[in-house]
């Protein structure tokens, strides 16, 4: 029987496979700029509108990015656990189900692992965040009910599902002798999540793992949060957020057309026709009539996610540099005299950005003491911290992590692998 793990991110995604009796990460998508083979795909979908074929990671963005004609869809795992999940959308002339969008996505995630592996897969051990959602079960229990169906639907035949850090944690604990009580925090794009667990060598063979653990548990916050806060203290002023009424001159515009436009999977929402509309009113209403027409023109040209990815790639920047200049110069209106100074020396700083995120930061590290509080530990008694997920480089989490927890042991694991490694030793686990 063929096996695998399948890590559905929101914003990447992996599968582990065993190949020749080893296991391994699936090379998903050849990366067309480096020429390597990389073995996430980034999760999103571009619906071509001239030929109707449907792209997928990489390849996706860059037909967008480069102007191609049709629907970009990216942190479609943020919709599940949502009450929009029975919404879907209108592509084209056709309205999908979020379902189906997803499963376009899912089939091509096994498609790709199937070709390399030469062998259809069978039985999946999905990942799943500790809470889909965080305040209603129900919506949880909705939501891994969802995915079932859809990784049934593309033709798995036994579907079971794992916390994300406890795959995580089976991954870290490849590496252990001794047993050592480990935290392991892993900030993605959608959620945070945490799993306080006994790892040993002896303790990895054992089919029952409940006596290990100690404590699991998450918060809907992760990097799409972090790309929002930082779009709305850097960029959104430029597109007349702040700005005022001519008429009411105490009332600002509308601030949930930019909140909406600095969220990833909410920024198709503005391209309904009766938002331009409002928008091209609140232009003639506004006092900054210029922001207000760029981002008139933005929506128009379906701008948005080239925008949302450009303060992504500032976000990402500064990981490793002081300060990073946002360039906006795509979005600058000449039909209107734009003052394209203003979006071209769109400069952001490490402060800028911690500032920016701090109030969600400091929730992601109180759900971490409430991972602790849940196990009746203490952050001195945890002997190792293993760290994943791509919001653990930013610089602000880092600094918080070693302060409140200097006297553990600290890995920091492969940030986008790890989690569908242990996706995998699981399925290993369960199913052979
Ligand atoms: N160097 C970096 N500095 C800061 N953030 C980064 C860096 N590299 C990637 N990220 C962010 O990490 C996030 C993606 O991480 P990851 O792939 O672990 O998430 P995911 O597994 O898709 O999401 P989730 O597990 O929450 O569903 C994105 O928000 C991305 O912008
Ligand atoms: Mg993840």
């Amino acid at each position: 029987m063929s096996i695998c793990g399948l890590d559905f991110g929101t914003s990447n995604s992996t599968v582990g496979v065993v190949h020749q009796q080893q296991p391994l990460m699936v090379p998903l998508e050849l990366n067309s700029q480096s020429g390597e083979f990389e073995t996430t795909l980034p999760s999103a979908l571009f619906f071509d509108f001239e030929t109707d074929d449907i792209h997928f990671g990489r390849e996706a963005i860059e037909l967008y990015s480069r102007g191609e004609f049709g629907r970009l869809m990216r942190s479609m795992k943020s919709i599940l656990g949502s009450k929009n999940m029975d919404e879907g959308t209108q592509i084209k002339h056709k309205r999908y189900a979020f379902n189906d969008i997803i499963g376009f996505f899912m089939a091509s995630l096994k498609q790709r692992a199937e070709a390399f592996n030469q062998q259809s897969l069978e039985s999946v051990v999905l990942g799943r965040p500790v809470h889909f959602n965080d305040h209603h079960p129900e919506l949880d229990l909705a939501a891994q009910n969802r995915m079932a169906d859809i990784a049934h639907s593309v033709g798995f035949k036994q579907v079971s599902f794992q916390y994300e850090p406890i795959a995580a944690a089976y991954d870290y604990e490849q590496q252990v002798d001794k047993e050592e009580l480990a935290l392991i925090i892993d900030i993605g794009g959608g959620t945070s999540d945490f799993t306080l667990i006994k790892l040993s060598k002896q303790n990895r063979l054992k089919a029952q793992r409940d006596d290990d653990l100690l404590a699991n548990h998450g918060i809907h916050i992760g990097g799409t949060d972090f790309d929002r806060h930082l779009s709305m203290a850097t960029v959104m002023p430029h597109f007349g957020l702040n700005s005022y009424y001519i008429d009411k001159p105490t009332l600002k515009m509308p601030r949930h057309y930019y909140v909406d436009l600095a969220t990833w999977h909410r920024i198709h929402l503005l391209y309904d026709a009766n938002v331009l509309r409002d928008i091209a009113e609140l232009a003639r209403e506004s006092q900054d009539k210029q922001a207000m027409l760029r981002l008139a023109q933005l929506l128009k040209n379906k701008q948005g996610h080239k925008l949302a990815a450009s303060v992504e790639q500032a976000k990402i920047d500064l990981s490793h540099q002081e300060t990073t200049s946002i360039d906006l110069s795509y979005l600058v209106n000449l039909e209107v005299h734009d003052n394209s100074e203003e979006l071209l020396l769109n400069k952001a700083s490490q402060l800028d950005l911690a500032n920016a995120i701090e109030a969600d930061v400091n929730k992601v590290f109180a759900a971490i003491d409430d991972t602790l509080t849940q196990a009746g530990l203490q952050g001195s008694q945890i002997d190792t911290l293993f760290t994943t997920g791509g919001s653990t480089a930013l610089p602000s989490v880092k600094k918080l992590i070693s302060k409140k927890f200097s006297q553990a042991k600290w890995i920091s694991g492969d940030l986008f692998n790890s989690v569908g490694k242990g996706l995998l030793l699981d399925a290993q686990r369960r199913y052979l």
